[in-house]
C-alpha cells in the first residue's frame, strides 16, 4: 500500500491483519488511540485520532477495558494515570520522545528548590515522574490558557521546551516565567530562514506551525503584531486540521511532523498541503506499525503502569489539563 510516508505494507497482508486486529479489539473490549504523527494505516485502523489534548480527553472518557495506545510512551504513561482501573497497551516500549527526555527528575527539582514557591507548569511530553513534580500540565493545545489562569502575582517555571516556552510567554506577555531550554530533535531541526524560503516558493499559502518549532522564535513578533490576521498560524496538530478545514485558502505549508499530512490531505481532498521539510519525521513515533499493534492486542502487551506513589501526585496535574481547553 502507498501512503504520505512510502510503501509500508503489503495490501493483502493489511487486509489480514486489519481483520484480525478489529476481531481481537473486540474480544478485548479495547480502542484504539492514534496520535496524528502516526503513519496512514495505523491513523486508519484507530478508533479516535487526534493531538495529545485530545487523546488524553478520549482516554478519560472511554467506557473500553483496554487503551492501545498509539503513540509514545509519556502518552500512555497519561493514560495509565488518567485511568487507573483500565489495561493501558503500547505496541513498542521503545517508542520515547526527546523532548520529554530533556529533563530528568533531579533537574527539576533542582530548579524547583532555586525557586521556592513558584508554580510549575509541565508539557504533557514528560514522564510520569516529572508530573508528580507539577502543579499544572498543558499540552500545545490549552498551554496559553493555563498559563492564562494562573494568578499573575505567581512566578511560573515552564518546561521543557523553549520554543513552546517563547510562544506561550510572547502572546500572554508573562514576565515572571522561567522557561527550561529543552527541545524535541524533529521540531528544532526546522532551520529560521525555511520560513521565508517556504513563503517565497508559495506565496499565497497558509502556514500552518507548531508551536515546538524552533524556526517560529524570529517572527513572533511580526504574527503579534498582525494579531491573528497574518499568514502564519501557530497550532497544536489538531489545531491544524480544524484550520485546514475552516480556513478559505486551499493551499498550506505545514510545519510539524509529516505524519499529520495524512489527515490533513483525507479531510480536505481538494486543498494542497506541503512540508516544510520533508524529511521531519519522528522516529519514536514511527515504531508503532500494523504488526506490533496487531502483537499487542494479541499478547496483551506492552502493558504500560504507573506507581501509585508517582500516579496519585501526577494526577492533580493532568486532570487540571484535561479540564482547561
Ligand atoms: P500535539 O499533537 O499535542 O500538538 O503535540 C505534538 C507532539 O509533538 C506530540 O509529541
Ligand atoms: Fe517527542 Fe518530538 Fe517525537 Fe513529538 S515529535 S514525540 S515531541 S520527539
Amino acid at each position: 500500500m502507498l501512503s504520505t510516508q512510502g510503501p509500508r505494507i503489503e495490501a493483502a497482508r493489511l487486509a489480514q491483519l486489519t481483520a484480525e486486529i478489529y476481531d481481537l479489539k473486540r474480544k478485548r473490549d479495547a480502542v484504539i488511540l492514534a496520535h496524528n504523527y502516526q503513519i496512514p494505516e495505523i491513523q486508519d485502523l484507530a478508533d479516535f485520532v487526534g493531538d495529545s489534548l485530545g487523546l488524553s480527553q478520549q482516554a478519560a472518557k472511554t467506557p473500553a477495558k483496554t487503551i492501545v495506545f498509539c503513540g509514545v510512551h509519556f502518552m500512555a504513561e497519561t493514560a495509565a494515570i488518567l485511568c487507573p482501573d483500565k489495561r493501558v497497551l503500547l505496541p513498542d516500549v521503545k517508542a520515547g520522545c526527546s523532548l520529554a527526555d530533556s529533563i530528568t527528575l533531579k533537574q527539576l527539582q533542582d530548579w524547583k528548590a532555586e525557586h521556592p514557591g513558584a508554580v510549575v507548569v509541565s508539557y504533557v511530553n514528560t514522564t510520569a515522574e516529572i508530573k508528580a513534580e507539577t502543579d499544572y500540565c498543558c499540552t500545545s493545545g490549552n498551554a496559553l490558557k493555563i498559563v492564562q489562569s494562573i494568578p499573575e502575582d505567581r512566578e511560573i517555571l515552564f518546561l521543557p521546551d523553549q520554543f513552546l516556552g517563547s510562544w506561550v510567554q510572547k502572546m500572554t506577555g508573562r514576565k515572571n516565567m522561567h522557561i527550561w531550554m529543552g527541545e524535541c530533535h524533529v521540531h528544532a531541526a526546522i532551520p529560521p530562514l525555511r520560513i521565508d524560503e517556504k513563503m517565497k516558493e508559495f506565496p499565497k499559502a497558509e502556514l500552518l506551525i507548531h508551536p515546538e518549532c524552533g524556526c517560529l522564535t524570529p517572527y513572533l513578533d511580526r504574527v503579534i503584531r498582525q494579531n491573528g490576521s497574518s499568514q502564519l498560524k501557530i497550532a497544536s496538530t489538531e489545531g491544524m486540521i480544524q484550520r485546514a478545514a475552516s480556513s478559505p485558502v486551499d493551499e498550506f505549508v505545514v510545519a510539524t511532523e509529516i505524519g499529520i499530512l495524512h489527515r490533513l490531505k483525507k479531510e480536505n481532498p481538494t486543498k494542497t498541503f506541503h512540508p516544510i521539510e520533508s524529511e521531519m519525521s519522528c522516529r519514536y513515533m514511527k515504531m508503532i506499525t500494523v504488526e506490533n499493534l496487531h502483537n499487542a492486542l494479541k499478547e496483551d502487551q506492552f502493558h504500560i503502569t504507573v506507581p501509585d506513589e508517582v500516579a496519585l501526585k501526577a494526577r492533580t496535574a493532568i486532570d487540571r489539563m484535561v479540564s482547561i481547553y
